[in-house]
């Protein structure tokens, strides 16, 4: 792999990555409490990337000359639920699976926070689902800390 480099999506042909390389990443965020069958992971991706082309929002695209390789999904309008507080939220980002490992998700992050200060929203937000540990690892390593937990329970 060269250095890859991060841009902003734009076209019909970022949008059918996204959506197929996000579709077959879902896997690791589904919760082991939550038993769905992929297509509804499949339907709510599709869903999730409606809900932030219709919001404040950039959408970011790791690539190798012309081989796009992992993407991200940031929201400008979603503070945070507590304190109200601005923040930019990274609704999803994922890597080709044949991709991981060389430093693209860490590269997308920090492309992230740049456009999070870019947009005057200097606080990045995300969830991260349990069990995730390649994702877990990412965050912990690039400074993301614990701020509370999303708790839930089969009744
Ligand atoms: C989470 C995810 C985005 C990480 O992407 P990635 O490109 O593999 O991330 P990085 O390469 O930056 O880091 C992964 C590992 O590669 C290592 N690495 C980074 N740069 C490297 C390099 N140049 N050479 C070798 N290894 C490298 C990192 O140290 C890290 O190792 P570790 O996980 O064992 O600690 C990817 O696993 C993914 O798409 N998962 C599915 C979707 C998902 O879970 N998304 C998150 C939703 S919250």
């Amino acid at each position: 792999m060269n250095a890859p480099t991060v841009r902003r999506a734009a076209g019909a042909a970022d949008r059918a990555f996204i959506e197929r390389c996000g579709i077959e990443s879902l896997g690791s965020s589904l919760s082991p409490l939550r038993d769905a069958p992929i297509e509804a992971l499949r339907m709510n991706f599709l869903r999730l990337l409606d809900v932030v082309h219709s919001r404040s929002h950039a959408i970011l695209v790791a690539a190798d000359g012309d081989l796009r390789l992992g993407f991200a999904l940031l929201v400008f309008d979603l503070p945070d639920e507590v304190t109200g507080l601005a923040q930019a939220f990274l609704a999803y980002m994922a890597v080709e699976v044949g991709q991981r490992g060389h430093g693209v998700g860490t590269l997308l992050l920090a492309a992230c926070e740049e456009e999070a200060r870019r947009h005057g929203t200097p606080y990045l937000g995300l969830m991260v689902t349990e069990g995730n540990s390649a994702a877990q690892r990412l965050y912990d390593r690039a400074g993301y800390r614990t701020e509370r937990r999303l708790l839930g329970k089969s009744v």
